[in-house]
């Protein structure tokens, strides 16, 4: 065993997570149940002209009844995992291989390193027994490491066949967000449409919590990073009731949309919480988000409360509308700029990029702080987006509300105290050991994973369904990911892609939010769900999502 895993770490080691009843039964008397046929979730034409071979499969689901045929059959799999880290990787690892190993004891689970381009450069390791032991339960992907490498040329792609193929592998299990399961459906489209006898599945991942629909409930990972994050919020909230003299302002993760915002609120019931798509739908510019933020501090103020609780999504100034414009000229003008990438000092380029935006964006960019100008600057990732990580979003709120509250103050209209802290919570949550929900989730979906292998499918996403009921009672099956797909411009061309989910306005977890949020802005009503239990009753320690919850609740 790791000498590193602390006391509560090997304990854990040992968890059993439960699974779907239909997964514990024998793999011999559980058959593959087919839905209708699908369509895409939008430009169904497009969408079925570049997946002739993918699209329009059924919906599956395992049942008891009669064997697929390929059960039987020996298989080695490759694994890969996609793009951040989220809690309960490993148990998708672990769930696989018990999955694989269920079925067939000769089969095997090859993990390639450090994300997808550990299938190009060839770089693997054998999961075994041994190696897993040190792993289940536990968080972080260090099992075999994860990356953001986007497979899109076609050397690309035959390297990766070229690769696979003499590796004797059968079937490659992809574990990533809708970008990289975006990649297993190219994948599982160019094997099925060269005659590739490789099967890709997908398993849906992303803290973010923004790879979900109908089908799929929610993408592991959020609850365990949300725990973390409403944990520390919560203390932060009892902080401020204690010593009563900061403002905090807390940025958590999620590039884009803001369930993690919306689902921490729900759980913490801070002052403020943004809401990037409440703020997209009202058009609101960062000097509207100031004065409001602005007018809560003077109100709580005249109740003598110079303290209080913020929660900005990391991705909030793309949705602002002048931002989303600065935002998207500066890619295209720091895409593959040579003269740009010789720059070095921050003061460079900034003045590179100040005298070439138009005059809006250049209004936009004038207006910020120069660490935030450096930050908008910073390198893009593989998918030519910002890194919104990097932007110090909560400490630019900070800035601009204390600058309107002391214009304020020699305006007479306010008279309190105004001190800010800032915080980011969003590393401290992708690696945290998995929630009970998370760890029995993320080991259903690789056990689900290994049955779609079994049953012989491709272009498939792992899907585990009915999430509120006991892990028993869950539903086991594969959704095609052509249905989740729709074309959208991405750098200046249209792509398919799976579609994201952002925050429903009308949807009941916004509803539930929007409905108390004032009273919430006033009162002191923080709550401290505390830390993560993995023991204890049930209603605390397997507690699913809130937003789950509010979504499928009856
Ligand atoms: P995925 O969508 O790949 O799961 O990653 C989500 C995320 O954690 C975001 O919340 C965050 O903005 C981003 O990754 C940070 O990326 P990096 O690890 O490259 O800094």
């Amino acid at each position: 065993m790791k000498s590193n895993l602390s006391i509560l770490q090997s304990t854990r080691t040992s968890y059993k997570p439960k699974l779907p009843k239909v997964l514990i039964g024998n793999p011999s008397k559980t058959t593959v149940k087919k839905g209708k046929a699908t369509q895409s979730i939008g430009d169904q034409a497009a969408i079925k002209s570049l997946f002739p071979g993918t699209y329009g499969q059924s919906e599956v689901s395992f049942a008891p009844g009669k064997a697929p045929v390929e059960l039987k059959k020996v298989v080695k799999v490759a694994l890969v995992l996609s793009g951040g880290q989220a809690p309960g990787g490993h148990n998708v690892v672990a769930g696989l291989y018990d999955g694989l190993k269920k079925l067939n004891k000769k089969n095997t689970l090859t993990g390639y390193l450090g994300g997808p381009s550990g299938l190009v450069e060839n770089k693997k390791t054998e999961i075994t027994d041994k190696l897993l032991a040190e792993y289940r339960n536990t968080g972080g992907f260090d099992i075999i490491g994860s990356g953001r490498t986007k497979l899109e040329t076609q050397e690309q792609f035959e390297t990766v066949r070229k690769n696979l193929v003499s590796a004797g592998i059968g079937a490659l299990v992809v574990v990533g967000g809708d970008d990289s399961n975006t990649n297993a459906a190219v994948l599982a489209e160019y094997f099925k449409a060269n005659h590739i006898p490789i099967r890709v599945i997908g398993c849906p991942k992303t803290i973010d919590g923004d790879l979900k629909n109908e089908q799929i409930e929610v993408s592991f990972g959020f609850d365990t990073a949300t725990k973390v994050y409403s944990e520390l919020a919560g203390n932060v909230g009892r902080d401020c009731l204690s010593a009563k003299k900061y403002w905090h302002f807390i940025k958590v993760m999620g590039r884009s949309a803001s369930h993690i915002a919306l689902e921490v609120a729900l759980k913490v019931r801070p002052n403020i919480c943004l809401i990037s798509e409440e703020v997209a739908a009202n058009q609101w510019t960062l000097d509207q988000i100031t004065e409001q933020i602005a007018q809560v501090v003077a109100d709580r103020a005249s109740n003598k409360k110079n303290y209080g609780v913020v929660v900005v999504p990391e991705g909030l100034l793309e949705f602002i509308p002048e931002m989303k414009k600065l935002i998207g000229e500066l890619n295209d003008l720091l895409a593959h700029n040579v003269e740009f990438e010789k720059l070095e000092a921050p003061e460079e380029k900034i003045s590179f990029v100040r005298y070439q935006l138009e005059t809006q964006s250049k209004n936009a960019f004038n207006s910020l702080p120069p660490s935030i100008q450096a930050q908008l600057l910073a390198d893009r990732d593989p998918h030519g987006n910002v890194q919104v990580s990097k932007i110090e979003t909560e400490k630019l709120l900070i800035e601009a509300v204390d600058l309107k509250l002391k214009n304020w103050k020699k305006e007479g209209k306010y008279k309190g105290k105004f001190s800010g802290q800032g915080h980011f919570f969003g590393y401290e949550g992708r690696c945290a050991d998995p929630s009970n929900f998370d760890a029995d989730y993320c080991y259903s979906l690789g056990f689900t994973a290994s049955y779609l292998v079994a049953a012989g499918l491709t272009g498939y996403l792992s899907s585990v369904r009915d999430l509120l009921k006991p892990a028993f009672q869950w539903k086991a099956g594969g959704v095609p990911l052509t249905m989740m797909m729709n074309m959208e411009r991405r750098h200046g061309q249209d792509k398919p892609v799976i579609q994201k989910a952002l925050v429903d306005l009308k949807g009941k977890p916004f509803k539930a939010f929007a409905g108390q949020r004032k009273n919430w802005a006033v009162e002191d009503n923080y709550s401290s769900p505390g830390p993560i239990q993995f023991w204890g009753p049930s209603e605390v320690a397997d507690a699913p999502p809130e937003t789950l919850r509010l979504e499928r609740g009856k």
